[in-house]
């Protein structure tokens, strides 16, 4: 594409549950999705991932597109309860199989597979151990990596190992929206180091296959709505808990400085044993970064802090910024500001994909979704300028290929390049689609 180096990689992103549908086919156990979204009133009219696209059976038509649209690269991930339905039990061969028929098609259509291990679907089996909030979680997930690892390297994927941690332990273990919906303090910190200390782990497991390892992370720059002091410290916080306290360990191998500070009577870090930050900080091949928009907030009242959001940040709405469909301000600067705020802050930093990228609209299939194209158009135009700023960025993956599940919103928000008629599963490439083919193509 114009403006990009030759070598710069092309792609789009899915996931597991979002799409694949088929959740008790083939030996399948349940994950705390499946659960979560049969619990009335946590998904949006009560729509649940059970059929979702359908992709587990028409992965061919959806490989095709993928090859049609002309991407370098798609990034999928693995369900962990297809492949070990109860997370730590025995392999169940049939769900490995989905997955190296998908890689093979991949392969034959000569597009590089971004494996992700974990996009938040966790064995159910596991949660009921305790989940993330327990160590034991972490080994489970090396071994689950192990199987993996060995059933699909000769595919050549490029690993991930978790999608947005971030999500996994504050927004599922803190805030309760997303599975398994809990509201805990110390349970989300817990839950964090967890899955950090997951990452670590599988890297090790991973790098054993010669190919690269990375983690994706959704990176927001927090802004303060107003230049006074405490706004600026309220940013500050809400920094720490929705960037640094994954970021710092992973790449700096310590937990932010001001953690104590911040967290108040959550410091409780028993769940920290020695080595572990060692085990974290094991270097990777690349960072993965979400990115959708900035956070704006302005300080409210600091309580004595019974959960990790307890800390004096009230969410506010910007002037000026138009938003999509789930409220999300669309500010393609951001970006810009992620990657060279990331590069100043963390020297050493590991190359860059952007993992993820996109805007949701109620889109029908008869009508062009000429935001969407605007939208990428302005994100590429940014990357770019991060680009020349000198930030070293590899790849650029649109989400996503296909409307889908959008978690506790349901199917209303579509994301996807193609349109999918959730009653026929019939796909029709948008606008967006046609468009993204002839950048890739000029
Ligand atoms: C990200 C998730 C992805 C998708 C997009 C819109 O946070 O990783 O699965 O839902 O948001």
């Amino acid at each position: 594409m114009e403006g990009f180096p030759a070598e710069f990689v092309w792609g789009v992103a899915t996931a597991a549950y979002q799409i694949e549908g088929a959740v008790a086919e083939d030996g399948r156990g349940p994950s705390i999705w499946d659960t979560f979204s049969h619990t009335p009133g946590r998904v949006a009219k009560g729509e649940t991932g059970d059929v979702a696209c359908d992709h587990y059976h028409r992965w061919p038509e959806d490989l095709d597109l993928l090859a049609d649209l002309g991407v370098d690269a798609y990034r999928l991930s693995i369900a962990w309860p297809r492949v070990k339905p109860t997370g730590s039990g025995p392999v169940e061969q049939r769900g490995l199989d989905f997955y190296r028929r998908l890689l093979d098609g991949l392969r034959s259509r000569n597009i590089t597979p971004y494996v992700t291990l974990y996009h938040w679907d966790l064995p159910q089996s596991l949660e009921d151990n305790g989940g993330w909030r327990v160590r034991d979680t972490a080994q489970r997930f090396a071994e689950y990596a192990e199987v993996v690892g060995s059933a699909l390297a000769e595919f050549e994927p490029r690993w991930i190992t978790l999608n947005e941690p971030y999500c996994s332990a504050i927004v599922g273990y803190a805030q309760g929206r997303h599975a398994p919906g809990a509201r805990e303090g110390h349970g989300a910190l817990a839950a964090a180091h967890h899955l950090l200390l997951a990452h670590g782990l599988a890297v090790g497991v991973l790098r054993s296959y010669g190919l690269p390892v990375g983690v994706t992370l959704n990176y927001s720059p927090i802004v303060p709505l107003s230049p006074a002091e405490e706004d600026r410290i309220a940013a500050r916080r809400l920094d720490l808990v929705h960037n640094r306290i994954f970021l710092d360990p992973l790449l700096r191998g310590a937990y932010p400085d001001d953690y104590d500070e911040v967290l108040g009577s959550l410091t409780d870090r028993s769940f920290v044993r020695d080595g572990d930050l060692a085990i974290i900080s094991t270097p990777v091949d690349f960072l993965g970064i979400n990115y959708y928009f900035r956070i704006h907030v302005r300080a409210g009242t600091l309580t004595a802090g019974d959960t990790p959001h307890d800390i004096g940040v009230v969410y506010g709405t910007p002037d000026g910024p138009p938003r999509t469909m789930l409220d999300w301000p669309i500010e393609p600067e951001g970006l810009v500001e992620t990657l060279v705020g990331l590069r100043a802050a963390y020297p050493g930093l590991p190359p860059i994909y952007i993992t993820e990228n996109g805007c949701a609209y109620p889109d029908r299939p008869d009508e062009p979704d000429d935001a969407r194209i605007a939208y990428v158009a302005d994100h590429l135009a940014a990357l770019r300028r991060a680009m020349a700023a000198g930030v070293d960025v590899r790849g650029y993956f649109y989400w996503s290929l296909l409307d889908n599940f959008e978690w506790a919103r349901g199917y209303d928000p579509r994301f996807g390049l193609v349109h999918v008629d959730y009653q026929t599963q019939v796909r029709t490439p948008k606008a967006s689609y046609h468009w993204l083919r002839e950048q890739l193509t000029s």
